[in-house]
């Protein structure tokens, strides 16, 4: 399945594009930089690892989305299955024209007006969860009370359903993140066929109600699209909101405190919260010294260009002083995430927060890592408090 030459390869392989229950890739990345910075697996999968081809591959036209006419023919059972086929129609996974219309209409869910209003609902999220940590016994899991339904409570509103469907909401979208993986199981593709069995309907009757009585959120927003867009679309926000920010927050807690912003942004350079992502070759290309032909599939790991010491000096050092932009965690290009001023705004807001009520924080033991390749992020951020006196 992962063949490429000799065993060798086969082992950083299985150690880049395969779950694991504790998982550390970037020493495998380095390996990747080093001994194969274009490496071709016999299933004909180019994977990049150097910043440089990265960021091409992200900017370059040449580049484009898988989409449903590359699943038709390189997946062709995705649509029997309702999760493949619901979550793999977002906008991630279209091109050009059917991109754009897309993207025009979540668009205005993100503007500067409705940022700001969301960002007041963090706030208020924020002073409700500090307000329930200091009764907690010590050491406090602060992705599980304090991260997690912040990032929720943000996306919930973002979204435009009441904040207590958020941990419903969290639980269906879970299985959904796997099918992002390089190699989904058979029981990652069943679970998300469940899960979307569940979200459909709550989300077209979402749609249903804002067509009848328009609101300036974001099912309001996707409610001119067709039902199964406007879900695609509503799913869409859902998994790639909620893990990716809580994930972005819990590595700033865990990191030394200091200037908040500068936080933030080695934060996603060191770790960033999406490792991978995916693309086909419109025409024939070049990249670094290889020339990829139409019609091949690439994988840029962003994960592993941030960590490229060819970009920046003592890479593995996390150093919130040094020039970190342009970083690619947010992707580039037409599919330029979306969110990535949502998630800063979030972070920005709930690390100085905790920080400041409890300047005396620690780290009481290793997080707990998700079985995942592409969103692996944390399951648990155990950390002592110490209250300002
Ligand atoms: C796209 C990362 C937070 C919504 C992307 C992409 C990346 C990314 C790398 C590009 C995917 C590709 O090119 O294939 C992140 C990171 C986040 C984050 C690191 C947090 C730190 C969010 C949030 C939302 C969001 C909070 C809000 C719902 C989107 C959407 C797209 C996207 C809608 C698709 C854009 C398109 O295809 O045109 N994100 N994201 N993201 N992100 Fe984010």
């Amino acid at each position: 399945m992962l063949t490429a030459a000799g065993g060798d390869v086969r082992e950083i392989l299985r150690n880049v594009l395969l779950p694991k229950p504790v998982r550390d890739p970037y020493p495998w990345y380095a390996r990747l930089r080093q001994e194969h910075p274009a490496l071709r697996t016999d299933q004909g999968l180019w994977i990049f690892s150097r910043y440089q081809d990265v960021a091409q591959i992200l900017g370059d036209p040449a580049f484009a989305a898988k989409d449903a006419a590359w699943f038709d023919a390189h997946l062709p059972f995705w649509r029997d299955h309702p999760g493949m086929l619901a979550f793999l129609s977002c906008m991630v996974f279209q091109n050009d024209q059917h991109h754009l219309r897309l993207r025009r209409a979540m668009a205005p869910a993100f503007a500067p007006a409705r940022l700001r209003h969301l960002a007041q609902v963090t706030q208020v999220s924020v002073a409700e969860r500090l307000g329930t940590l200091e009764d907690r016994p010590d050491p406090v899991d602060l992705h599980q009370h304090y991260s997690l339904p912040v990032v929720r409570d943000t996306i919930c509103a973002l979204v435009g359903v009441p904040a207590d469907s958020g941990p419903e909401l969290y639980e269906l979208v879970q299985p959904l993140l796997g099918l992002l993986d390089p190699l989904p199981s058979e029981a990652t593709i069943r679970r998300a066929d469940r899960s979307a069995g569940v979200l459909r309907p709550l989300l077209e009757d979402l749609v249903l109600q804002r067509r009848r009585r328009p609101r300036d959120d974001l099912a309001g927003h996707v409610s001119i699209l067709r039902d199964d867009e406007a879900v695609s679309a509503l799913m869409l926000a859902l998994a790639a909101g909620f893990d990716t920010a809580v994930t972005l927050v819990d590595h700033c807690l865990a990191a030394p405190a200091t200037g908040t912003h500068r936080t933030v942004l080695e934060s996603l350079r060191h770790d960033p919260p999406l490792q991978l992502v995916t693309r086909i070759t419109r025409c024939a290309v070049v990249v670094g010294e290889i020339t990829l032909e139409p019609g091949e599939e690439v994988m840029a790991l962003l994960g592993s260009a941030h960590r490229d010491p060819e970009r920046y000096p003592d890479p593995d050092h996390f150093d919130p002083d040094r020039n970190t932009v342009p970083l690619l965690a947010f992707g580039g290009g037409a599919h330029y995430c979306l969110g990535a001023r949502l998630a800063r705004t979030i972070a920005e807001c709930a690390v100085p927060a905790l920080q400041q009520r409890f300047p005396g924080t620690s780290r009481s033991a290793g997080p707990r890592t998700a079985r995942r390749i592409t969103l692996a992020g944390w399951t648990s951020l155990p950390m002592r408090l110490a209250p300002a006196d």
